[in-house]
């Protein structure tokens, strides 16, 4: 039928047209998505044992490439996954440097004696003091489902030969921070580094805890050991992080997204004088949580809220936005604030916000008590922009049923300077960050016209054979 019928070539020629300009940029590059699975180097716990490691020039992608997500979890020497009830993971951060090709860095201790001129940070945008909080990626307990995907034809650019500068290398540093609750008296103190249950007095270099500090990374570091219950055992055991990267190669397709950190504990404030770059962020990474018994049911329902400004010196489209929040979070979010309003709160505007999701049973991925996972949040690429001098509101909010010591209130964004150029044509028709959404709409709509173009050919057909058969044709 369609062999000698011309309507198809013509319909063959709207289906190649159609999808040429787009299947590059949103299929083509689902098409090219590379995956590796790396293991960390090994670590071995005991019953209440802390390993808090810094692996240097780690396995990772090489080459000018755009990573579209970073995914990790605990496993055990059978490559089983491990509850989080027996191995907590407080968290796990990647971050990029560049160091002088020959100079080999494998653990902390190195970095402590190379020369500062052969090595240079590679850090994220910011917006946190030097060298805090500078990774690409980073989660803790929720790591398991908590998507890290970044859609196309978004992607971090990594491994641009005209960034890395001459001479060095670019490599990847990967910090594990994990924690053996096995037989722990109590297993919630132990993952919030209560310094009681660690006897620790003193920190990592042997300096004196302040007396108010009852909690927090300065009381779980490497090698100290949280109490266990009188007379448990269990087998050390030896542990990795399996990490899973996806990339696709750099083209002038994929379009590249800059990393920003925000930290509820950052006590950046704006001052008359400093309203430009390099106002001092100052992020302490670790708060706690008063109970409300201590405090007294107030009309806060028993929820501690945290709420900071902080003045945006870049602008850009929001793409991605994550939050880390330990157990007892109950939910975090980004509003813009709300030019007409001086000090009320009520009407900041939404852009982004990211909740816990708390695990109901015993297997990995789903452990009771413990944050299992963050939504994220992905608006429709275009529509939700920061603008370079706004003011954001970051939100972290605890309940304070209980006291928490060590809690942490991050907020990861993913920022874009362009739209991709597909996307201000069709913006109306697929508003969806999903490539698959994309080709599935567009074989729909040549689905459509096939539909048409048959029914059309039919309807022609049939008034011809009708002309021909001596009836009046219609003219179409
Ligand atoms: C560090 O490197 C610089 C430049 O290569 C050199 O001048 C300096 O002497 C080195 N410092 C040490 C302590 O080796
Ligand atoms: C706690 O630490 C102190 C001093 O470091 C030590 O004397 C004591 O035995 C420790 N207690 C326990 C229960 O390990
Ligand atoms: C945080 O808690 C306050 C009330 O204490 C509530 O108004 C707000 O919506 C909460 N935010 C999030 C992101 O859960």
């Amino acid at each position: 039928m369609a062999s000698n019928n011309p309507g198809w070539l013509v319909l063959v020629g709207i289906l190649v047209t159609l999808s040429l300009p787009y299947s590059h940029a949103f299929w083509g590059n689902e098409n090219k998505i590379h995956t590796a699975v790396f293991l960390s180097p090994k670590f071995v716990l005991g019953p209440g044992s802390v390993e808090n490691r810094f692996y240097f020039n780690v396995d990772f992608p090489k080459g000018h490439i755009a990573l579209k997500s970073f995914d990790a979890e605990v496993i055990d020497e059978a490559g089983n996954p491990v509850p989080l009830h027996e191995t907590y993971l407080h968290h796990w951060v990647v971050v990029r440097y560049y160091v002088r090709k020959g100079v080999e860095i494998s653990k902390l201790d190195d970095l402590k004696k190379v020369n500062r001129s052969d090595y240079i940070s590679g850090g994220n945008s910011g917006i946190c003091q030097n060298g805090i909080l500078s990774q690409f990626f980073g989660l803790g307990s929720e790591t398991r489902k908590t998507s890290t995907h970044i859609p196309d034809p978004y992607g971090i650019e990594v491994g641009n030969p005209a960034e890395v500068p001459s001479g060095f290398e670019e490599q990847w540093m990967l910090n594990v921070h994990a924690i053996d609750t096995r037989g722990a008296e109590d297993k919630l103190g132990c993952t919030e580094c209560r310094c009681d249950l660690y006897n620790v007095t003193v920190d990592e270099y042997g300096r004196p805890l302040r007396p108010y500090y009852k909690g927090g990374l300065l009381c779980c570091y490497d090698r100290t050991q949280c109490k266990v219950k009188h007379g448990f055992e269990a087998v050390r055991r030896t542990l990795y992080l399996r990490y899973t990267v996806k990339w696709i190669d750099m083209d002038r397709f994929v379009l590249p997204v800059k990393i920003y950190i925000f930290d509820i504990t950052d006590s950046w404030k704006r001052t008359p004088s400093s309203t430009e770059i390099n106002a001092e962020h100052k992020c302490k990474i670790e708060y706690d949580i008063e109970s409300c018994d201590a405090t007294g049911l107030g009309n806060d329902g028993c929820i501690d809220t945290k709420r900071i400004s902080l003045d945006m010196l870049f602008g850009g489209y929001l793409i991605y936005g994550v939050a880390h929040q330990h157990s007892g979070g109950t939910g975090s979010a980004l509003y813009r604030e709300c030019l007409f309003d001086f000090g009320e709160f009520e009407d900041g505007q939404l852009m982004c916000s990211s909740l816990p999701t708390y695990g109901k049973g015993e297997e990995p991925g789903n452990e009771a008590g413990y944050i299992v996972g963050m939504t994220t949040c992905y608006p429709k690429p275009g529509t939700v922009e920061i603008s370079e001098g706004e003011t954001l509101i970051l939100e972290f909010n605890y309940s304070r049923i209980r006291h928490h010591t060590g809690v942490m209130g991050l907020f990861y964004v993913l920022v874009a300077d362009d739209l991709p150029k597909p996307m201000h044509t069709l913006r109306t028709v697929v508003q969806t960050q999903d490539s698959i959404m994309v080709v599935t709409v567009l074989w729909a709509a040549v689905a459509l016209i096939g539909v048409v173009a048959v029914i059309a050919l039919a309807v022609h057909y049939q008034f011809k054979r009708e002309g021909e058969d001596g009836y009046e044709a219609i003219r179409m």
